[in-house]
């Protein structure tokens, strides 16, 4: 369980710098701020406790100037998945020295990064938690040989017999429950393809993307058909496997995205929260219920203008690519693409 929780932590450090903008911090807030886990907020407690401490040492700790100047030793998932598992145990041992050497560097590297932005930053907790990482790093390295146990179909992060299709299952049902608070209903969602799929896969990036593609496609569907709210298009999913990668497809019927948007709706901070919250359609159709959800306009549902951006700098550092397909009128294809990590291709290095 630790062992997962520091390979994780390892993917989270590094996606934090996938994205080219300001918002690296933002898959360390994601998902336990976006829906709320009480993990967070304990975090968030426990932060506060080190937070002055911290802010000193995160500017003059000469420690971590000496290890951001180290280069990071990348591995390719094959790697991790193979030398992962051994009869004996000793893989333990070998990835507990991996990450003991490796989790300094990386964490002191984006600290680097951090500090090059304004003073102010350093202070917000989430940078404060990188910050304190190094310290917890030895910790759970400590209690990994205590508290390892065997999490069947997994060898780290990796995930040996992924389905996709009951992956998306999960988020679809996820996203719909969101969809059916904020909008009185939910679209229906229908998967094709290959949906006996399972291979070996890493599905933290897929629990990222899926739930914000399935939230734009449905939020589109219900706003796009707000005269007949019970009566909307069906989303279709579908899956495409093949040696290289794993393509995902999601088509919406939800009158796609305006001429003047597409090449915007990737930006960081870009939404159209606040004009859909200005039709009176939104607050008159669906009485409270709803009024409650639009009277802020950010919510689980949509507002931030982070879901596509983040999602594809994901992607895009795993190897893979987000695309969208607009027609204009009709609805929207989003296309994304993630490689296979068993090996058979050239594969990415996390
Ligand atoms: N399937 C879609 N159909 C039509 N418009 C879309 C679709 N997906 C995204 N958009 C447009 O792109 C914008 C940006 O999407 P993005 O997911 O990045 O942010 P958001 O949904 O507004 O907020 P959040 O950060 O909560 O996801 C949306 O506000 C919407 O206008
Ligand atoms: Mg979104």
């Amino acid at each position: 369980m630790v062992r997962r929780i520091m390979w994780k932590t390892l993917l989270r450090i590094e996606l934090g710098a996938a994205g080219n903008q300001a918002p690296s911090v933002l898959p360390f807030l994601l998902p336990g701020l976006r829906y709320g886990s009480s993990s967070a907020i304990d975090q968030h407690h426990e932060l506060a406790r080190e937070r002055s401490k911290t802010v000193t040492s995160f500017y003059n700790q000469s420690a971590i100037d000496a290890a951001a100047e180290k280069p990071s030793v990348r591995l390719t998932p094959t790697t991790m998945l193979y030398s992962g598992r051994s009869q004996d145990g000793s893989h333990l041992l070998k990835s507990s020295r991996y990450l003991h050497h490796e989790l300094p560097v990386r964490i002191a590297h984006r600290i680097k990064g951090f500090r090059s932005l304004p003073f102010i930053i350093g202070c917000n907790p989430t940078i404060l938690h990188v910050v304190g990482a190094p310290r917890s790093a030895g910790k759970h390295r400590k209690e990994m040989a205590h508290n390892w146990r065997w999490i069947p179909d997994f060898v780290g992060i990796i995930c040996t017999r992924l389905s996709p299709k009951k992956i998306i299952e999960k988020w679809v049902d996820f996203a719909r429950r969101l969809c059916e608070h904020k909008y009185g209903n939910a679209p229906q969602v229908r998967i094709n393809g290959h949906v006996a799929a399972r291979f070996p896969f890493i599905p933290m990036p897929l629990d990222y993307i899926l739930p914000e593609l399935l939230k734009n496609a449905m939020r589109a569907t219900m706003e796009s058909h707000l005269d007949t709210p019970y009566n909307v298009p069906d989303i279709i999913i579908t899956i495409a496997n093949n040696d290289i990668d794993l393509i995902i497809r999601i088509s919406d019927r939800g009158a796609g995205i305006p001429h003047d948007h597409v090449d915007k709706v990737t930006d960081y901070h870009f939404t159209t929260a606040e004009a859909s919250n200005q039709d009176p359609r939104m607050n008159s159709l669906f009485g409270n219920m709803v009024e409650m959800g639009n009277s802020a306009q950010s919510g689980p549902m949509h507002g931030f203008g982070f879901g596509l951006p983040t999602s594809r700098a994901y992607a895009e550092y795993l190897g893979g690519s987000l695309t969208l397909q607009s027609l204009q009128g009709i609805g929207t294809d989003v296309y994304l693409r993630l490689k296979h990590i068993d090996g058979k291709e050239e594969s990415f290095r996390i």
